[in-house]
Parts: structure tokens; sequence; C-alpha cells
């Protein structure tokens, strides 16, 4: 059992032990009603202590039962805190680090609590598309009020211990520990004093029997309820915090139970809970990779080179100085130095004009950071990263000089987006230590890294690189090498789509408003405008010969070539007003459309959303099967990852593969086998890929 039981004196102290944030899981709710029943037959016993081990009281339900039988198998929570409401002998919570989810509902059925300072007190729920499903909606408002505890409940953000013990007539904390270092032997002294005062055999307290009421009735819950729904458009779980709490209000204790209950188990049933849940464990398994075990040593990185102060050189560089690592930039000539600081220091500076940074922490940032104009400078560095112009004959001719200057067992990492890393790993003597870090723009913003595995990369190369993106707050994603590495791969397809759709009979407006009903912040043409259409026109120009009889419309060719590059250009696939960013539809585009539909032949016709979205879609899932299949992602749920961070996907919808495994993969082929017939699409693409064909057939999902 991963609960301690031990006696100090006439109290029982029931500590949960199990790491690293003492989960809720079976063996420790089961500790815990075994600690209950020793010390309620221990004649000797007068009171209990209930505590956490290490780093925390409890976070909660432990992630590793999510989703299996075992998280309701009996003692559920709801039974243990019953328990603990049951128990003849006091039961004081002593709480401390973490009380969240679960683990706050405990210390809501004990009978006194005491909390050191500094404790983050939450129920997070909400953030898994869920209420609280333990009594906390019922009973935190009875400890600190309706308003708060609706607030607590719908942000699901922690409020640290002393915030509320300031709260006048809050009924959360009895006592507030004078700090963590005497909070267990002020919870014994706490509960040996309850032990006496309740020796005449009279009650104790328990939440379930306060009142619960807000002085403005329904009034309240209304207003909370159209604040909450302006703010959540797409989640139902806010909107039903507001129901639950409310409940509180309007029935008896058991009966609001009940209510609880009811909502917190439909909710689970939502497509938009399933997909925070998937995100919440996809997050975690990012930084799992199969043969890489977690124990696999790592390279020390206490400084940074970084190659190329342009666009991305200067984002990444601030990802280090932001994390308090020194970086060093290079770059051929002084200006492009001076430019690159300079960029560097107007993003800091609007941020400290925000007030989102202080002047002394950006100061430190900027000491941080050093530029040479040679490589002989970079030597002592740990790992260097390279952002010079994506062409071939310039990274060979950069990685050459690293591989001459740097010292042995540095990392050095190239954040191409489309370039081969074994090829460039080649220009080295020790392609062991080159690996891709593909960032995203802005860099120092976005939160996705593409970290890309060579060949010959080493395992503790990669290690080291995975523990870095999280010390600079990334989510990771492993790639192999390919063209386009996994994000970029599917988004061509995405593109090509929405090319042919245009082809067909779309409208850029119709295209966009439709993947934007589907819940994508911006559709393909806005994003075009914005990142700039002559970006894919370069690239284009060369995997065409790259990958000579690829079929895609011209559309987005014969845009460029009337120089409509996108807002930069202040025209793209829509007109700019000067100064704004607003897309209006233009009659120009609609035209060009128009006339190149006449020149092919195409009769337009009519398209449904949904056959748009499908398309769109579905061509990234037939994409990442293949992607799968040939191991360049080991799991879909990393995929899902790379579309959640860094390409804007739906967060309540999970991804593309978590998408796809809801609507069933059955159906995603049926309609993949409908667009093969369309002469004017790519029907060879459309044929489903080896692995969603066997998965389908069998029944089964991607994750
Ligand atoms: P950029 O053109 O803004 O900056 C490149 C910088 O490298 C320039 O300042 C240039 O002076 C410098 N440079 C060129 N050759 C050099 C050399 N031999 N030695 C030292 N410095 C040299 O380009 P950007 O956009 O920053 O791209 C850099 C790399 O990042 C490319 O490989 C690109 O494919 C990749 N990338 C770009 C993304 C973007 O959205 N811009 C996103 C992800 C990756």
């Amino acid at each position: 059992m991963t609960a301690e039981y031990k006696v100090h004196g006439n109290v029982a102290v029931i500590t949960l032990n199990n790491p690293p944030v003492n989960g809720l899981g079976l063996s420790t709710r089961l500790g815990i009603t075994d600690g209950l029943t020793r010390a309620n037959n221990d004649a000797a016993v007068t009171s209990i202590v209930l505590t956490g081990a290490g780093k925390a009281f409890s976070g909660g339900a432990d992630i590793k039962e999510f989703g299996s039988p075992k998280a309701l198998q009996e003692p559920n929570l709801l039974s243990v805190i019953v328990a603990v409401e049951n128990s003849a002998k006091p039961v004081i919570a002593a709480i401390h680090s973490v009380a969240m989810g679960g683990g706050l509902e405990l210390a809501l059925g004990c009978h006194y609590r005491i909390a050191a300072p500094g404790t983050s007190i939450a129920l997070p729920e909400v953030k898994l598309g869920l209420i609280p499903g333990a009594g906390g909606t019922q009973r935190l408002p009875r400890v600190l009020g309706c308003e708060v505890a609706l607030n607590m409940i719908v942000s699901g953000e922690p409020v640290k211990s002393e915030l509320i013990a300031s709260m006048p007539g809050q009924k959360l904390f009895d006592k507030m520990a004078a700090s963590a270092d005497s909070l267990a032997e002020e919870a014994l002294a706490l509960a040996q004093a309850m032990a006496a005062k309740h020796a005449d055999g009279s009650a104790l307290p328990l939440v379930r029997n306060l009142p619960c009421k807000h002085p403005l009735g329904d009034a309240y819950f209304q207003f909370a309820r159209n604040m909450v729904k302006g703010m959540s458009k797409n989640y139902p779980a806010p909107g039903k915090c507001v129901d639950a709490v409310q409940a509180a209000t309007k029935n008896k204790f058991d009966a609001g139970m009940l209510i609880e209950r009811d909502i917190f188990i439909n909710l689970m049933m939502t497509p938009e809970c399933r997909a925070l849940r998937h995100l919440f464990v996809a997050e975690r398994a990012a930084s799992k990779i199969p043969d890489v075990p977690a124990d696999t040593s790592q390279r020390a990185i206490n400084s940074i080179a970084v190659i190329g102060a342009g666009t991305m050189g200067g984002g990444i560089s601030m990802n280090f100085l932001n994390a308090g690592i020194p970086v060093k930039m290079l770059e051929m000539k002084q200006e492009a130095l001076d430019r690159g600081i300079a960029t560097i220091r107007k993003n800091y500076e609007s941020q400290v004009k925000k007030g989102k940074l202080k002047q002394e922490k950006y100061e430190q940032r900027m000491s941080l950071l050093t530029t040479t104009l040679s490589y002989d400078d970079l030597k002592d560095a740990d790992m260097v990263i390279e952002a010079v112009f994506e062409e071939m004959g310039v990274k060979q001719a950069v990685f050459t000089e690293l591989d001459r200057v740097m010292k042995p067992g540095a990392i050095l990492a190239s954040n191409t987006s489309t370039l081969d890393v074994n090829q460039i790993a080649g220009f080295t003597k020790r392609p062991q230590d080159v690996i891709g870090t593909h960032f995203f723009s802005p860099a120092n913003v976005m939160k996705l890294l593409e970290v890309v595995r060579g060949e010959k990369t080493g395992k503790d190369v990669l290690a080291t690189v995975m523990a870095l993106g999280k010390k600079i707050k990334k989510t990771s994603v492993v790639s192999g090498v390919c063209d386009g590495f996994i994000g970029n791969r599917m988004i061509e397809q995405y593109s090509r789509q929405a090319g042919f759709l245009l082809e067909e009979g779309c409208t850029p407006a119709q295209v966009d408003k439709a993947v934007e009903k589907f819940g994508f912040a911006m559709g393909p043409f806005r994003m075009g405008d914005l990142a700039g259409n002559d970006i894919g026109w370069a690239i284009r120009k060369r995997r065409n010969i790259e990958k000579p009889g690829m079929k895609y419309s011209k559309t987005a060719d014969l845009l460029c070539e009337l120089g409509r590059y996108g807002q930069k250009t202040g025209a793209g696939w829509y007109d700019y007003q000067a100064g704004k960013r607003d897309a209006i539809p233009s009659d120009i585009v609609v035209k060009m459309v128009e006339e190149h539909r006449k020149a092919v032949g195409i009769t337009a016709r009519k398209i449904s959303d949904e056959e748009i979205v499908q398309r769109l879609v579905y061509s990234m899932v037939n994409e990442a099967a293949h992607i799968l299949e040939e191991g360049i992602a080991s799991k879909a749920s990393d995929i899902d990852m790379v579309y959640l961070t860094g390409y804007g996907f739906p967060i309540y919808r999970g991804g593309p593969m978590h998408y796809a495994d809801q609507v069933g993969l059955f159906n995603v082929v049926q309609s993949m086998n409908r667009f093969a017939k369309n002469p004017l699409d790519d029907g060879a693409f459309w044929q489903p890929a080896p692995l969603l064909a066997k998965l389908a057939a069998e029944g089964k999902t991607f994750n």
C-alpha cells in the first residue's frame, strides 16, 4: 500500500506515499481506509492526522489509472471521503506543497484542516473537460463562498494557501502553520487539541453540514453563466461548473452530490473531454522515446552558440536567454549582428512596456548575450544551433567550420526546415553529435520543437536535447529525417487540397470559413497571407524538380506571379487596407481563379463545408499514416502534439489522429475512397496508407 501508518503518542498519522505527487491510486486509497480502521480500532489513539510525503499533500487522481477500471474500484475516492467523514475520531488534514483535484476533495472531507504557507490549492478538473467529481463542487462553496469557489472551479487555476487564509470568513483552513517545517508538529498539536475538545462525544464538524448560499441567489449564477459562456465557446465543462455549484445552493448536500456525479459522468463522454484527456496523456508521452530509456546519460549544456542572427536565430537565442543560459551569436557581418541584437532588444522592450517583463530581468537576459564574427570564439560552447540560409551549400560551409572548431562532445544542431539532416551530419566527422532542432516561427513564442533524429544521432544527444527542450518550456516531439519532417510534410498535403478546392469551385473565403468553423484559428489562405505565399512558392519550385509529376493546383503560383505575397505586400489571397490585418475577399483573386478554371477546362461546382473539412483534414491523416509506417514518428499521439502545439489544430478535437479515431477509421477510409474517384483531385494520393487501411479493416484506432 502506498500510504504509511504510524502512531505518535496518541495520534495516528496516515502519510500518503505515492511519488511524485501522492496520486490517489487504488493502493493509496486502500492505505487510507486501512489506516482509518486501524486508528479507530486502537484504543490508545484519540485522533488522526492525514498528510502526504515528499513534494505534495496530494495532486489528485493517479494518472497511471487514467481511464482504467482501477480508478473506479472500491474504495473509490467518494467512498474514502465518506470513510474519513465517518471516522469516530477527529481526522485532521495537514496540507502542504500541493493539494489539487481529488487531493483537495479528500482534505475537504476531513474534520479539520491545517495548511502550510505556499501550498497550491486547486480544482483543475475543468482543464480535462470535467468538473470535480468527488464533492469539490459541493464542498468548496461551503467553505469559501460561491464566488471564490466557482472562480477556482471554472478556471482550474491554483491559489496560494496564504491568500485563501487572508479571506475573511473562509472555512477551508482551521489553522495556518507558521511554516512548512513546523506543519507536522503543529498538526499533531491541533489533533490533540481537537481530540480533547470532542472527548465529551460532541459531533465532529463536517463541511457537508455547512450552509451554501449566494446573497443574490439565482441572479448571480445567471451572470456567472453568461460570463463563462462567452469565454468557453467550444467547451461544455466550464458552463457545467456553474450548474454544479448552483446545485449546491438549491439542494440538500446528498442531492447536490448526485447532480455533480451526473454532470461528471455526462462530461466524461463528450468529445471535448476525450480530446483534453488525450492531450494530457499525449503531452507526457511525447518525452518518452521507445529505444531511449529515461536513465540515458545526458551531456551538460551550460552555454549555447547560435549561427545566424536572422528571424529564427534571434528567436531561438531568446529561448535560452530566458532560461538563463548564455548565448553567443555568430554572423558573417557586423551589420547583421547589430540588426539581430536590435530585434531581440525590441522584442524584450515591448514586453517591458506591456509590464510582462521587469527592466532588471531584461538587462539580466541581455547580459547573457554576446556576439562574434569568428568561429574560433565558439570552441567552448556546449551546443551550437545553426539558423543560416536554407541552402545545402551554406549549411555545408557552416558545418565544416563547426566540425573544425567545436570542442569534442559539443552538440551540433541545425534548424533546417526542409533539408536532409543526415546529409548535414555527413559534413562532419562526428555525425553522432549532429541533430535537428526545428523551431517554429516566432521561435520565442511557439511551443513546438521538432527534434530531428538523424540516422547516426547518439541516444545521449537525443536525450540531452529533449531535456533541454523542457528547460526552455517547449513541447518537444521526435521526428525522423524526411522531407518536411512531421508537421510540414502533412501540411503540404493540406495546402495541395486547398488548391484543388479552389480549382473545383471554392473561393478562398469559403475554404477558410469552413476550416475556421471546424476550429482552426485560421484557414489555409489567411494563413498563407500571414506567412507569405512566396515562401511556399520558392519551396514548390525546388520540390517540383525533386518530385516530378506531383499534381497540384497552379493557383498559388499564379497569385505569386501577380506579386500578391500576402500581408507583407498588402495583397494576397485577400485584399488588405494599409496598416490593417482584416482579410477582405478580393475580386481580383476570384477573377484570377475563374480564368484559370477556364484555361484548364474546369466547370465550377458547389462544394459543401463538410467536403472541404474532410479533404483538408483527412489528407493530413493519410500522410500521417505513412509517417507512422515509416517510423518517422514513433506514435500517433506525437503527431497530434505537433498539430496541437505548432499548427493551431483545435485543442478540443485532440489533433488529427485523435479526431480520425473519433470519426472512426472505417468512415475515414470510405471518404478517401470517394475522393479518389474525383478526376480533378490526386487519386493516387487518396489510396489509404496500408497502416490506415489495416487499422480500419480491423476496427482499430491510431491512438
Ligand atoms: P533569415 O534569412 O532571416 O536569417 C538567416 C541569417 O543567417 C541571416 O542573418 C544571414 O546573414 C545569416 N547567414 C547566412 N549565411 C551565413 C553563414 N555562412 N554564417 C553565418 N551567418 C549566416 O532566415 P531564417 O528565416 O531565420 O531561417 C534560418 C533557418 O531556419 C533556415 O534553415 C530556415 O529554413 C529555418 N527555419 C525558418 C523558419 C521561418 O519561419 N523563417 C521556420 C523554421 C525553420
